[in-house]
């Protein structure tokens, strides 16, 4: 952002300060809606350029079909299925007449999608470096989307929806436009909690679709925590049975969790499970006798129970067998190992692990007690071939890590989090950022500027250092997010997020952002999803309610 561009915004800053007395704090410039050169593309892509001659769409004539190079043929059933979902969110609502009309000269007949490379990967799940890139060119009397794979002409459909727009007669218009894009960011993920809250199937979905939208590729699902373990286990059934907050009705089952993985997947979004150990395991204990810590209250246990145990070999035991069935449920290759926040209170008041750290040699350094255990279940989760994600503490306190290995930075204000993004790409690791992301966070006002100015790579580094940024993650812990918030609190916010994540790192024109992100708010509300409005406005097709 320029200099003028940021004083400009002081200086409306302050001469809303009146508004700021009267409603409340606003901590955000307000901003002036002005039609986009980029229509409502969100997020922008990579290359646009959109041109004022315009064609007509109607329902009866216009189709998406295979191109007839396409190394797809026309059995692909996810670009099938996505055919049918696009073509309904262009004409949602829209009367379809006779078929035998004839097409106005200057209408739009046809989207064409043409897969290039011989492995479609139609059958496959996305990956790390799937290959998500795309090219649009919007003409008559076809228009041509090309991508060498099925994720890019995911992305590439999504794109060319957003390019359609309405006219005050309700009819559809697209403009002669050219598109090249390709993501900045491998990992653009979302994290939804389903410990504090139980979410139910159709929520996630839900939001799965909704993050298409937005091009996110990565739903990362904290799905077990301290307060409930909904996560059936057909290994261990009771952890469930008895963790969970009821036993049938808030649990997810192996069929659920199915369901979840391939409806993702035919939107191009990988599922990298989460589960957190050896804190925010209390859920756990309920289920597996002899897992957690017993807590000491004097020479005496107070029958409470801290971390998993790490001293005891049935822990381990029961760690390979569980990891061993997480790997298979989940296909995608990487496991969400967490390690955050190690409560060490518990541990120190054991006396059984206080001879064993004795025995070992850690002194009274209990991080080494947590960096012993780690260090062995990470030896367990790299037997199943997967590789795995943690949170920045288990790199901070120590653990020796495969070099593989992705950190994810959650702590911290700018300063902190910039730092620790430098000491980690400097040993080498990748990264994933969150801490500016935390989205569960609210605060009164446009809250979403702030969420887009964070860029990942901003922080003191080599290229070599900022290459090993893999992306980063919105994330809406679920204290006081269930499903009847969690849709309007996390869209459009979770939006910015997406942008930063996709589109060019000079693409921060925070202007021009709020005109796109306004308008693709409407589309979001339009294709029913509740997304919550941005500043004092209105869209064309309101939110029609429950
Ligand atoms: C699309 O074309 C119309 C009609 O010429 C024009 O008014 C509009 O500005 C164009 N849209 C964009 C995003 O350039
Ligand atoms: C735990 O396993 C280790 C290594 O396999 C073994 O030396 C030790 O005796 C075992 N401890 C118990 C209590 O079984
Ligand atoms: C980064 O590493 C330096 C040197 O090892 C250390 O002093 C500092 O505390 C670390 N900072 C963070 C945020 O971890």
């Amino acid at each position: 952002m320029s200099a003028l561009l940021e004083l400009t915004f002081v200086l409306l800053a302050l001469a809303s300060c009146r508004g700021l007395q009267d409603s409340g704090i606003d901590e955000e410039p307000e901003l002036v809606f002005q039609p986009s050169k980029f229509g409502s593309l969100w997020p922008l892509p990579q290359k646009v350029q959109i041109s004022e001659v315009s064609f007509k769409l109607s329902p009866s004539n216009f189709q998406i079909s295979d191109a007839k190079e396409s190394r797809s043929g026309s059995s692909c059933s996810l670009l099938q299925l996505a055919y049918r979902r696009y073509y309904d969110y262009m004409f949602e609502g829209v009367k379809k007449v006779d078929r035998s009309a004839r097409a106005d000269p200057t209408e739009l007949l046809e989207l064409q999608v043409w897969i290039t490379s011989p492995d479609t990967e139609c059958d496959s799940y996305p990956t790390v470096s799937s290959d998500e890139s795309y090219e649009l060119s919007v003409d008559q009397p076809v228009a041509v989307l090309k991508a060498p794979k099925v994720w890019g002409a995911l992305h590439g459909l999504e794109t060319f929806s957003q390019l359609v727009y309405e006219d005050e007669y309700g009819a559809k218009s697209i403009n002669y436009t050219t598109i090249s894009d390709f993501p900045r960011f491998a990992h653009r993920g979302v994290l939804l909690d389903t410990s504090r809250h139980f979410l139910p199937i159709k929520v996630i979905l839900a939001n799965l679709e909704t993050m298409a939208m937005n091009k996110f590729n990565v739903f990362h699902w904290h799905i077990v925590d301290d307060p409930s373990f909904p996560y059936l286990s057909k290994t261990f059934p009771e952890l469930s049975r008895k963790g969970a907050y009821h036993p049938y009705t808030h649990v997810y089952t192996p069929a659920d969790v199915k369901m979840v993985i391939e409806f993702a997947r035919l939107r191009g979004i990988r599922v990298v499970s989460e589960f957190d150990t050896p804190g925010h395991t209390q859920s756990w204990g309920k289920g597996q006798p002899n897992l957690l810590t017993p807590c000491y209250s004097g020479s005496k246990p107070s029958g409470t129970f801290g971390p998993v145990n790490p001293i005891l070999n049935t822990t381990y035991d029961f760690m390979r067998k569980f990891f061993k069935e997480v790997s298979s449920v989940f296909p995608d290759s990487y496991i969400h190992l967490g390690g955050d926040e190690v409560d060490f209170t518990c541990w120190k008041s054991n006396p059984d692990i206080q001879k064993f750290m004795e025995q070992q040699g850690f002194g009274k350094d209990y991080s080494k007690l947590e960096s012993f255990y780690i260090q062995r279940l990470l030896d367990i989760v790299t037997t199943t071939n997967k590789g795995y994600i943690i949170w920045q503490e288990v790199f901070d306190n120590g653990v020796k890590l495969k070099p593989d290995t992705i950190i994810h930075v959650w702590k911290g204000n700018q300063e902190k989090y910039q730092l620790e993004m430098a000491n980690i790409t400097s040993a080498g690791y990748q990264t994933l950022l969150s801490s500016p992301w935390y989205l569960n966070r609210i605060a009164y006002g446009q809250d979403w500027q702030g969420h887009y100015r964070a860029d990942p790579q901003d922080f003191k580094g080599t290229e070599e250092q900022k290459k090993l940024v893999i992306g980063g993650e919105a994330c809406l812990w679920g204290e006081y997010v269930d499903a009847t918030n969690l849709t309007p609190r996390l869209w459009p916010r979770a939006s910015a997020v997406a942008e930063r994540l996709w589109s060019a790192k000079e693409v921060t024109d925070i202007g021009d952002a709020y005109s796109r992100l306004s308008v693709h708010r409407c589309r979001l509300v339009e294709r029913g999803i509740p997304a919550e409005p941005l500043s004092p406005s209105f869209c064309p097709h309101e939110y029609k309610g429950i």
